[in-house]
């Protein structure tokens, strides 16, 4: 029997992940340690709120005391909490950026730094395809160099780093996955499928970035949590794996796949400017996640993403009310409000 810690658990993946424990690890105790940012969202979890072997903890993976209180006694780790938004990173104040340094490099120190006082049996550092950069050619494999291009994925490679320095310095058993660009129930409408898709059920722009021939892979969340929980479970301390959905597509192709799900006009989608230093491609070779962690996704492109918008078309009152608030107008006002023409 585990006592896990799942930081930033009331976000998208982290919450998904949660329900994917409380499904198939029923009798693992799960705390849950989430600062609340604007992309943590309580209701995310409501499903588990009042279960026995829950518990929620309100508090910073900056905060020594914090960490402390809530990985008292856990066995595992599983570290989602970040800032994650690329756009955001790239906002002009230091106060977006310097978030993400905070959170993504000085957080996982501080996560390491308890972890090794309570000598747990695996530490999880939930990375991204993004530490490699653009990858114009071929698939990344784990020993490829990190060559991140963007405040934020900067600083997910930083957090990486620091948490491989406490394996090879103090043999802690940490383990990292690389995921890709992940879709499914409960993340935040600044994300390219949930905001597109929550636009288009209003009629509005889907403002679509550059040419909108970037490449991204494609990964439904549920699939991404099993291959962390495989991680987990069976990774190799000091080791990182990809993981990835094998589904390479244009982000012109997702939308339009979307918006015909939707049975909406593909003259919704405006092109606007680019973002800063875009990565063209990312794309992953996921043969040692498949042949070490025995992982492999299970759900099709297709039917999952079908699923996921038909989610979002079903659970209106959950996005509108983000999108109602006052944050989420700044924010859109302000990335969006003065973006060139494409
Ligand atoms: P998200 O933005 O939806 O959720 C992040 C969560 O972390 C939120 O609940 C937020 O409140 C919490 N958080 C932020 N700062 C915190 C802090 N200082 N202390 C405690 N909690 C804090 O993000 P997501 O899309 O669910 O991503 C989760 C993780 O997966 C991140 O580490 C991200 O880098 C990684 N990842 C995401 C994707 C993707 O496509 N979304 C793909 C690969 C990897
Ligand atoms: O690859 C994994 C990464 O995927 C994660 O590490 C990040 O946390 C996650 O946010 C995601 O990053 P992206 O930048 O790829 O996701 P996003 O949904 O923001 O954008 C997907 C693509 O769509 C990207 O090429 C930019 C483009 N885009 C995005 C938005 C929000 C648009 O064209 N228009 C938009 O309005």
């Amino acid at each position: 029997m585990e006592k896990v810690l799942v930081t930033g658990g009331a976000g998208f993946i982290g919450s998904n992940f949660v329900h994917l424990l409380r499904r198939e690890r029923p009798e693992w105790h799960v705390v849950v340690l989430d600062k609340l940012t604007y992309a943590g969202r309580p209701e995310n979890l409501a499903a588990v709120a009042n279960d026995a072997q829950y518990r929620f903890v309100q508090g910073d993976i900056c905060d020594a005391a914090a960490v402390a209180d809530a990985m008292q006694g856990c066995t595992l780790v599983f570290n989602f909490a970040a800032e994650s938004h690329v756009d955001r990173s790239l906002m002009g104040d230091p106060a977006h950026a310097g978030a993400f340094v905070q959170t993504d490099v000085y957080g996982v120190y501080v996560l390491l730094e308890e972890a090794k006082r309570q000598n747990v049996k695996k530490f999880v550092q939930v990375s991204t395809d993004e530490v490699y950069g653009d990858v114009s050619q071929g698939h990344s494999v784990e020993t490829d160099p990190l060559e991140p291009r963007s405040p934020y994925s900067a600083s997910k490679a930083g957090g990486e780093l620091i948490a491989r320095s406490y394996f090879v310095s103090h043999d802690m058993p940490v383990v990292i996955t690389r995921g890709s660009n992940t879709f499914g129930p409960y993340q935040y409408p600044e994300k390219l499928l949930p905001l597109f898709v929550s636009n288009a059920l209003d009629d509005q722009d889907l403002p679509l970035y550059g040419d909108g021939l970037q490449r991204r892979d494609w990964l439904f969340v549920e699939d991404h949590g099993r291959g962390i929980l495989a991680a987990g479970e069976r990774g190799r301390a000091g080791e990182a794996y990809n993981i990835g959905g094998g589904n390479e597509k244009t982000n012109r192709e997702v939308t339009e796949f979307l918006l015909q799900v939707l049975g909406k006009p593909a003259s919704l989608i405006k092109p606007v400017g680019d973002r800063p230093g875009h990565d063209r491609r990312y794309a992953l070779n996921c043969e040692k996640a498949k042949s070490n962690l025995d992982w492999q996704p299970l759900r099709t492109f297709e039917e999952a993403m079908t699923a996921t918008v038909e989610w979002y078309r079903d659970h209106q009152d959950w996005w509108r009310a983000i999108k109602g608030g006052e944050e989420y107008q700044q924010y859109y006002q302000r990335n969006y409000g003065t973006r060139d023409k494409g």
